[in-house]
């Protein structure tokens, strides 16, 4: 374990749109993680992403980053069909792992990496930032509380056209590499309504329009293990929209991902639109309003999800605690995507249970 003042020294995988977008200003205000080191095929993008965020050790070949002795954590942050090779390699070199979503395209490989992950001690944690959003963490709450009862129906959207108007990596546009609505986009509200709802997913039904990239509008019909339905839809095209809503037999919760005031409880009795309502909701509004121009100042509650998962990384490192999305929790995402694409290819039900095991013999 590290010692208390020192800062943990991460090496980051991977210079693309997640590390200089996403991760490497949600560390900047941590001082207890120092990024020591980047790697990435890719020189011209290794160099500017260094020089952007003043970092000094910079590598071509992700192994040598890897098998560097000052670097106590390793980050993953590279196009999926690589993250388990490289987890692997950084559990060898035993150090910390932080690896993104999704988390493989082979669910074998995925066995594997958590075989050799249960013969470590370090801290693992998987990229699902959407644990870490205020609003998922009050969500879970609730539900879990029982403020809504029994939980009949769950909807949710997911939809931007943010990447596709401006890069679009062509890992991104099939499914064989990771990319496409259905198991890129999909993975992170299957594992959202799995944290929040503590239940699993048992059975999908899916359909999707492709174009010039597979999947770039589809929606999902889940039933979880306890009975509860779940609906979703994802779109890389249309108007942007991150929202879900769960509908129980004692009240109605709406989450809203980019409003600062995003998190709506109403109790059955109360008439959506009704004068009770609008004014529960702007009392809502004005009282949610400072800690939203807080949350603003530092890049609203997506960054700030980014924030607090590397804070949670960072405590997992120096308490030996174990984390709150784990391999496993990966794993059982992909299962679900790929279930979803077997479904969408074959306009069949699919059991999370038998989904196929790779993108590769979809
Ligand atoms: N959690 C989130 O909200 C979130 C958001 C965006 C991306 N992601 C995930 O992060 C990962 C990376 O996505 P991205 O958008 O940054 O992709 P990207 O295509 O923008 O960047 C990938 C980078 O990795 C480099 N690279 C590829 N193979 C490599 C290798 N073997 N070794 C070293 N470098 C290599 C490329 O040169 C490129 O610079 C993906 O798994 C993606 O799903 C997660």
């Amino acid at each position: 374990m590290l010692h208390q003042v020192e800062p943990i020294r991460l090496g980051i995988v991977g210079c693309g749109h997640a590390t200089s977008g996403l991760h490497l200003p949600a560390i900047r205000p941590h001082t207890d993680i120092e990024v020591i080191a980047l790697a990435d095929t890719d020189a011209a993008r290794l160099e500017q992403v260094a020089d952007e965020f003043s970092i000094p050790g910079r590598y071509a070949d992700p192994e040598a980053l890897i098998a560097d002795p000052s670097v106590d954590a390793v980050a993953i942050c590279v196009p999926p069909e690589h993250h388990v090779p490289l987890a692997m390699a950084a559990l060898d070199a035993d150090k910390h792992l932080f690896v993104e979503k999704p988390l493989t395209l082979d669910l074998d490989d995925a066995q594997r990496l958590i075989a050799r992950a249960d013969r470590s001690d370090r801290a693992v944690l998987v990229g699902h930032n959407l644990r870490h959003h205020h609003h998922a963490v009050a969500a879970r709450k609730r539900v879990q509380r029982g403020d809504l009862g029994s939980i009949e129906f769950v909807h949710a959207v997911w939809s931007s056209r943010y990447r596709i108007d401006r890069d679009f990596p062509d890992w991104r546009r099939r499914r064989a590499t990771g990319g496409s609505a259905l198991f890129e986009l999909a993975v992170h509200y299957l594992d959202l309504w799995r944290y929040v709802s503590g239940s699993e997913i048992e059975d999908i039904f899916a359909s999707s329009r492709s174009g010039e990239a597979d999947d770039l509008t589809a929606t999902v019909i889940a039933r979880m293990a306890d009975g509860v339905l779940v609906s979703l839809a994802f779109s890389q095209y249309a108007a942007t929209a991150h929202d879900m809503e769960v509908f129980g037999r004692k009240g109605r919760l709406r989450l809203s991902l980019c409003r600062f005031d995003g998190v709506e409880f109403a109790p059955i009795a109360q008439f959506p639109g009704s004068p009770g309502d609008r004014l529960q909701g702007l009392l809502r509004t004005i009282k949610e309003l400072p800690r939203g121009v807080a949350s603003a100042s530092r890049g609203g509650g997506f960054a700030e999800s980014y924030r607090d998962q590397w804070r949670h990384f960072a405590e997992c490192v120096r308490c030996g605690e174990p984390t709150m999305c784990t391999l496993e929790d990966g794993k059982l995402a992909v299962q679900a995507a790929l279930a979803c694409i077997a479904s969408a290819e074959s306009g069949r039900l699919v059991r999370v249970a038998d989904a196929p095991s790779s993108t590769a013999v979809i």
